[in-house]
């Protein structure tokens, strides 16, 4: 095995690089976040890179399928198809990092009335003294159960381990908080009571800290999820964890050291300290609830894609890794199916449409979408695996929604108007920036209702035999390569939109509903949230209804998550929400094969029974 100095720019992280490592894991080893959706499969195409100098293996296959002959000469390749054969020196470009993302933690807030699992109660205990040798956790049992009618009956061993020392030096006044017949929790009083609400995504997690006894938002943050570098696609991780058991271990690890930097930066922005931590609350896809337990994953992946467990979990955050309040607890919110997790019934219990007349539709759309249709309260669910697409991958010069990707796009007669994140020159096109760029492209009449590309615009091209839309070229970013949508591209985003279309439309036929009866469409999730759904509805993505019956909520997941730690019976009604919901496997839809290949035509039609009518 030889070993060769690399140096990665513009970060400038150089180390030692072994000749049978990929140019992906030596960064990834270097600490070098370099985005990875196939987790090194080279079909995602996100992990590009440049070689500025030194020797390094030939191109492969799917890096002569995604670079032009000239963009291989430039050194333009793939992280993870690449091997170094000498020392070197590599570029990393923006759209090829993992850390700078926009990370959505907002959404509609809702106000409970305060009920949280866990009180603080205010202690002045009697002193201890030969005629009262009572045992210290007996006397704060006693003191607890008599001056508030409690029940307790056990302290944490965590607590029995500090309780002792610390009702001495507090001078035997403390406050005390109780979960269920459990003391959880002594502080000194008066002391904060704080919650921790995690939506744990494939991609991001948000966290909220929260102020139990008022139920109030004092800070909120959003990071990415580390995992990503195994993989953003979560088939990817699920493989890897399969293959290697090992892997699992780190996986959960990682996951763990997010959430607890996370927690301590919302404590650090308020003053607070993370053992003021009692409770917490995570939601995830089931995938992602499964590798933070670290529960087996395998059975996810094939049919009939069983869960480990669906029901809600409690379990002491010590057991889980966190750093919170000696005998916390963190509370898992249950799961619907193998690919419909926490985070959906998390979502359906913050839109509160389960409570909801008429016909609602509720969408979280990501790398997985789930769909609900929500029937007077009667809730039917699908799963649609959307694809990496809308997170920019598989598309050439796809991106996340980071800064520098085009995130909103428009044709116009006299060229192309585009915004990017942070207003920076753009770098690539993230997914919102990609919808837009299909409906206007559609609209030019540039591709057509099968989303074939035309010949009839001066910014098409070819490049390796397949036609191109140059939305920013050579000369408009100083000699880099231009930013397109190939042809490719297209039919990317025709079979992700499909899926999502298709699973609207089986959820409708098998409620005997049509879409012209939809009251309200729900738009959950980051990528929901942004995009502009005009242009989703032009490229036959979401059903053609009037506009202000679209909903875009924002990260309503984390706004569950809050609600079930915030309130005792917010808590109780999200299980009732799993348990109601019906599940149905979409590939085993009558007319699913029919609808999915109706659905992947663009503009602006309906669907029934297989069939497609166009419409104004
Ligand atoms: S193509 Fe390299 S990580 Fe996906």
């Amino acid at each position: 095995m030889k070993l060769y100095h690399m140096d990665f720019e513009p970060v400038g992280r150089r180390g030692q690089c072994q000749d049978n490592e990929s140019l992906l894991d030596c960064a990834r080893r270097l600490g070098v976040g370099i985005i990875s959706l196939c987790g090194g499969q080279g079909t995602c195409h996100c992990c590009k890179v440049r070689v500025l100098s030194g020797t390094v293996s030939e191109p492969t296959s799917s890096e002569q399928e995604v670079f032009s002959p000239q963009e291989l000469q430039d050194g333009w390749r793939l992280a993870c198809q690449t091997y170094p054969i000498s020392d070197g020196k590599v570029s990393v470009p923006a759209e090829s990092v993992t850390t700078p993302q926009r990370i959505q933690v907002e959404g509609l807030e809702i106000t409970v009335h305060p009920e949280p699992p866990v009180r603080a109660y205010h202690l002045q205990l009697p002193t201890p003294s030969l005629s009262h040798p009572q045992a210290d956790a007996d006397r704060l049992l006693q003191a607890l159960n008599q001056q508030y009618q409690l029940g307790c009956s056990q302290v944490d061993i965590d607590v029995l381990r500090i309780l002792s020392p610390r009702l001495r030096s507090w001078n035997w006044q403390c406050q005390a908080t109780v979960r269920n017949d459990e003391v959880v929790a002594v502080s000194p009083y008066p002391s904060r009571q704080l919650g921790l609400a995690v939506d744990l995504g494939t991609t991001k997690i948000a966290g909220y800290l929260v102020d139990l006894s008022r139920g109030q938002t004092l800070a909120a943050k959003g990071i990415m999820n580390p995992q990503i570098s195994y993989g953003e696609d979560i088939i990817s991780r699920i493989t890897t964890v399969t293959k290697s058991p090992a892997e699992g271990v780190q996986l959960q690890k990682l996951a763990v050291e997010a959430l607890n930097e996370l927690a301590g930066d919302l404590c650090a922005e308020v003053g607070a300290d993370t053992e003021e931590i009692v409770e917490a609350v995570v939601v995830g896809n089931t995938a992602m609830h499964h590798l933070f337990l670290r529960l087996p994953v395998r059975q996810l992946a094939y049919s009939p894609f069983v869960p480990a467990v669906s029901q809600a979990l409690d379990i002491k955050a010590r057991d889980l890794g966190l750093h919170m309040a000696s005998g916390a607890y963190g509370h898992i919110l249950p799961n619907i199916a193998g690919f419909v997790g926490a985070d959906h019934v998390a979502m359906l219990l913050a839109t509160e449409v389960g409570q909801a007349k008429g016909l609602i539709l509720a969408l979280d759309i990501g790398t997985n979408t789930e769909v609900s249709l929500v029937n007077n309260g009667e809730i039917t669910t699908v799963s649609c695996a959307s694809g990496p697409a809308f997170e920019g991958g598989h598309i050439k010069d796809g991106m996340r929604a980071a800064s520098g990707a085009i995130e909103r796009l428009r044709i116009a007669t006299d060229g192309i108007q585009y915004q990017t994140i942070d207003g920076v020159p753009p770098v690539g096109i993230c997914g919102s920036g990609i919808l837009d760029a299909m409906a206007q492209l559609y609209l030019a009449g540039t591709v057509d209702h099968h989303g074939r590309m035309k010949d009839n615009h001066p910014h098409l091209r070819t490049d390796q035999k397949q036609r191109q839309f140059v939305l920013v070229s050579e000369e408009e970013r100083d000699g880099n390569p231009a930013i397109v949508i190939t042809q490719q591209d297209i039919r990317e985003l025709q079979l992700a939109k499909a899926a999502i279309r298709t699973g609207i439309q089986v959820l409708l036929e098998t409620n005997g509903g049509s879409e012209e009866e939809i009251e309200q469409v729900i738009i959950a999730g980051a990528f929901g949230s942004y995009i502009n759904v005009s242009s989703a509805i032009t490229i036959g993505m979401l059903p053609s209804l009037p506009l202000d019956r679209f909903r875009q909520v924002g990260n309503a997941a984390g706004m569950g998550a809050k609600l079930a730690l915030i309130s005792s019976s917010k808590r109780s009604q999200a299980q009732d929400i799993a348990s109601r919901v019906h599940y149905l496997e979409l590939a085993t839809a009558p007319n699913f094969m029919s609808t999915f290949s109706q659905a992947s035509y663009l503009g602006r039609y309906r669907l029934r029974q297989g069939k497609r009518r166009e419409i104004d």
